[in-house]
């Protein structure tokens, strides 16, 4: 039998190029080797607030994006998880047995908490996030069960994920395991796969910041559906480090990053890379690293508008009713272990 992959990523915001090379790209490359299960969380997107009408188109949207990126729909499970209302059930068994000390403890948490409530003065953020602050919705706090229940339900053996993503998988394998000592052997421990390169894309006009969806600063981010304007000129505008030399050096971390857009978009090593831009100017390389986002943007922009409503609504009923029938029998076991069925 194969073994399993579960993933997926929230409708919300524009999916930029760190969702893809730390996500999304392995993904598909492995659809073949394992049974997949590629999830849109539309239920994590309520976290924070969502204008309803966007969150129900971005959520098809984030389905088109699925398999312009090369998921494969004979090959693995596309759904939507309020389709599988086992991932609500599931969170709850498993917020009875979180503690409250390491829900408060996730960087996610403390990050967004912070983020929507800066300018009112309240003083968490930092390491200073108290549950029961006035404003922090709870559902933030609860986040990574949510998600910890979408992987235990397909009794995942492996979850490609990106850096920022590894700590609510060791939460999930935390819970995993106590839920198994407590109760008897129920889920499997799932095993994160962080890609070597490409993890943690960083913000281009920040280097020490990773790209990311909510970022206000839209220069900091190519999005999977910008324009070939727009990138060239992102890229042009995109801060660079002191120095002349194009290489993957640690204290030159805006180039470091550039480049490594590069590596993985072109499919050549390392030292391909360096050699390639041996003797060229940052200009040069912008140039040419624009042109290759751009066309390998291009033809995956083509490919969102081959799928019209009713093939993706196919894809999606099929892909629900193929992911229910396994987490139905997770929660069945996990219902009569702990006396509720
Ligand atoms: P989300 O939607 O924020 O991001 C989707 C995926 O993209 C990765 N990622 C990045 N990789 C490299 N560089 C970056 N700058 C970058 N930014 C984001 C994320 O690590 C993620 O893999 N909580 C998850 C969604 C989720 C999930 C799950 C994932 C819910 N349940 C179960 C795996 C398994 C999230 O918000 O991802």
């Amino acid at each position: 039998m194969k073994k399993r992959i579960f993933s997926g990523a929230q409708p919300t915001g524009e999916l930029h190029i760190g969702n893809y090379l730390g996500a999304l790209k392995n993904w598909v490359a492995l659809q073949d080797e394992y049974e997949s299960f590629y999830c849109i969380v539309n239920l994590h997107a309520i976290t924070l607030p969502q204008d309803p009408k966007i969150l129900r188109q971005k959520t098809l949207d984030l389905a088109r994006i699925y398999l312009a990126a090369g998921v494969d729909p004979e090959k693995a499970t596309i759904f939507i998880q309020s389709d599988v209302p086992e991932h609500a059930e599931l969170t709850w068994v498993l917020s009875c047995q979180s503690r409250m000390g390491e829900l408060e403890r996730m960087t996610q948490f403390k990050d967004k908490a912070k983020v929507k409530f800066k300018g009112e003065q309240l003083t968490f953020g930092g390491e200073d996030v108290t549950f029961g602050a006035p404003s922090v919705g709870f559902g933030l706090l609860a986040y990574p069960v949510l998600m910890a229940a979408d992987i235990l339900l397909y009794q995942t053996d492996l979850v490609p994920i990106g850096q920022d993503q590894k700590q609510h998988l060791e939460l999930t394998r935390d819970l995993a395991e106590r839920f198994n000592r407590d109760f008897g052997d129920t889920f499997k421990v799932p095993e994160p796969f962080i890609p070597p390169v490409g993890a943690k894309i960083m913000s281009l006009q920040d280097p020490a910041k990773k790209m990311s969806k909510s970022d206000e600063n839209l220069n900091g981010s190519i999005f999977l559906l910008d324009d070939a304007d727009t990138i060239t000129k992102k890229i042009k505008r995109a801060v660079t480090d002191s120095g002349t030399d194009i290489n993957f050096d640690e204290t030159r971390p805006a180039i470091k990053n550039l480049l490594t857009i590069y590596q993985l978009l072109s499919a050549k090593t390392a030292d391909e890379c360096v050699e390639h831009f041996a003797g060229s100017g940052y200009g040069d390389f912008k140039g040419q690293l624009a042109e290759t986002v751009v066309e390998f943007l291009r033809p995956f922009q083509e490919r969102i508008k081959e799928y019209d409503a009713p093939s993706l609504d196919a894809i999606l009923k099929k892909g629900a009713e193929k992911a229910r029938s396994i987490a139905s029998e997770t929660l069945q076991d996990v219902y009569e272990k702990t006396g509720i069925k």
